[in-house]
């Protein structure tokens, strides 16, 4: 059946209390518990990056997903892939994921790309990693939680395979973004 409505627009995230996301081009936990969430929720749906955050991943797409990775510079290589598109701007992104034919689009980072998404998102999927990174040199930026509903806080406690405790949380934005954003 054709999808008529809009899709929604998901940030997936994970950030410290001090909003700390990441260093030298890669994350700054192992949270086995998390990634499964990120893998889970993803699966099978479009996914779009910034350009970094692609290259952190060697480059690779995600498998079982539609990658899409946003980057000024063409790469017409890469999308000889069919799961796998460079675009130019987040819009162009949004774009191509509507062509899914999705129910949603998930945004992935990094910082620019969230700084980008944040304003256009319906909600986001925030794990919150219960410690401060002070050797951070990017951060999750502008959420303002005024601005959104938790609807759901699933706790983690660390154990020998998580450093950190962590709460994924599910927020909804307040006031619905008009169809025609
Ligand atoms: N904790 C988390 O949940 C999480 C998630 C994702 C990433 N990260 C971390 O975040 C860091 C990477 O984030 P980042 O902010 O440095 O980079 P990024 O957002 O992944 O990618 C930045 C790149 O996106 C492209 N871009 C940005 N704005 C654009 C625009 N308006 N139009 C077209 N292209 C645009 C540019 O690519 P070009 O230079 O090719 O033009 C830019 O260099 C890494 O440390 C990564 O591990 C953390």
């Amino acid at each position: 059946m054709e999808q008529t409505s809009a899709p929604l627009i998901t940030l997936i995230v994970a950030a410290g209390e001090d909003d700390a996301i990441g260093r030298d081009n890669a994350l700054l936990w192992k949270l086995p518990q998390d990634m499964r969430f990120f893998k889970n929720t993803t699966w099978g749906m479009p996914v779009a990056m910034g350009r970094k955050t692609f290259q952190s991943m060697g480059g690779r797409p995600l498998p079982g997903r539609f990658n899409i990775v946003i980057s000024r510079q063409p790469d017409t290589a890469s999308d000889r892939l069919p799961d796998l598109r460079h675009v130019d701007s987040l819009d162009a992104a949004i774009a191509w994921a509507r062509e899914t034919n999705c129910r949603e689009i998930f945004i992935a980072g990094g910082a620019e790309i969230y700084a980008l998404a944040l304003p256009l998102a319906d909600r986001v999927l925030l794990t919150r990693v219960h410690a401060e990174f002070p050797g951070a040199d990017t951060h999750f930026h502008g959420f303002d939680p005024e601005v959104w509903n938790l609807v759901s806080a699933q706790p983690f406690r660390k154990d020998e395979k998580h450093a950190y405790d962590f709460t994924i949380q599910r927020w909804e934005r307040k006031t619905a973004i008009p169809a025609d954003k």
